[in-house]
């Protein structure tokens, strides 16, 4: 199992250096939850300060934007060094073309898919994707529980990207910890998502081993 630490959890005033404490930690992936006070409501911060913490650490940066119109800024998160972008496929902008325009830049794309949506949204895009995140709590806050009931999901689209001779891997964010961490495990999840968890726990590089023991 991969963690992803989610910074929405960390110092805001020491960014990068929380970001070097996780890579130190043992992070595979730092999550970084773009919220623009619409999609969602709660704002937390953009590509400007995504490319000042970005020389912090090598590891990629897993961007999830929860934003209206993703399009419309993925060149911005890209040249500020995102790795990874995901995007919600519950967003204005055109799906088609937003996964056009990342992949043409040679940065991983992914969709996410909210608690109320289907799975199955997905899946005429899988194709294309080279991850789903499927959130396991509303978008917009940290520190909620965890949605089991999210799980049967992970099987499902992995079970149309193999119809499609392919294998996709699956993302999920929102509540886990060293309790719902088997869960995701069992059903099949191949990177969580952790912020709570891991920024609260007493000794960080523990946790996160704790975590991807799973
Ligand atoms: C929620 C964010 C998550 C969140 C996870 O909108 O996408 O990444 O920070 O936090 P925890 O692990 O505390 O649920
Ligand atoms: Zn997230």
């Amino acid at each position: 199992m991969k963690i992803a630490p989610s910074l929405l959890s960390c110092d805001f005033s020491k960014m990068g250096e929380e970001i070097k404490r996780m890579d130190v930690c043992g992070a595979d992936w730092m999550h970084l939850d773009v919220m623009d006070g619409h999609f969602v409501p709660n704002i937390t911060f953009g590509a400007p300060v995504i490319k000042t913490v970005r020389g912090y650490t090598d590891k990629p940066f897993d961007v999830h934007l929860m934003i209206s119109d993703p399009l419309k800024y993925a060149d911005d998160f890209i040249d500020a060094g995102a790795d990874i972008i995901t995007f919600h496929i519950e967003c204005d902008s055109d799906i088609q073309q937003t996964i056009d325009k990342i992949k043409s830049r040679d940065v991983k794309v992914g969709l996410v898919v909210k608690p109320n949506t289907p799975a199955s949204a997905v899946f005429p895009y899988l194709k294309d994707l080279d991850l789903v995140l499927v959130m396991t709590v509303e978008p917009g806050f940290g520190g909620q529980s965890f949605m089991a009931d999210m799980l049967p999901k992970v099987a499902e689209i992995k079970a149309e990207a193999k119809k499609l001779g392919i294998e996709m891997p699956v993302e999920v964010d929102g509540g886990i910890g060293a309790e719902t961490i088997a869960k995701a495990a069992s059903a099949g999840v191949d990177i969580c998502v952790a912020g709570t968890a891991v920024f609260k726990a007493e000794d960080a590089a523990k946790a996160i081993a704790e975590l991807r023991a799973n």
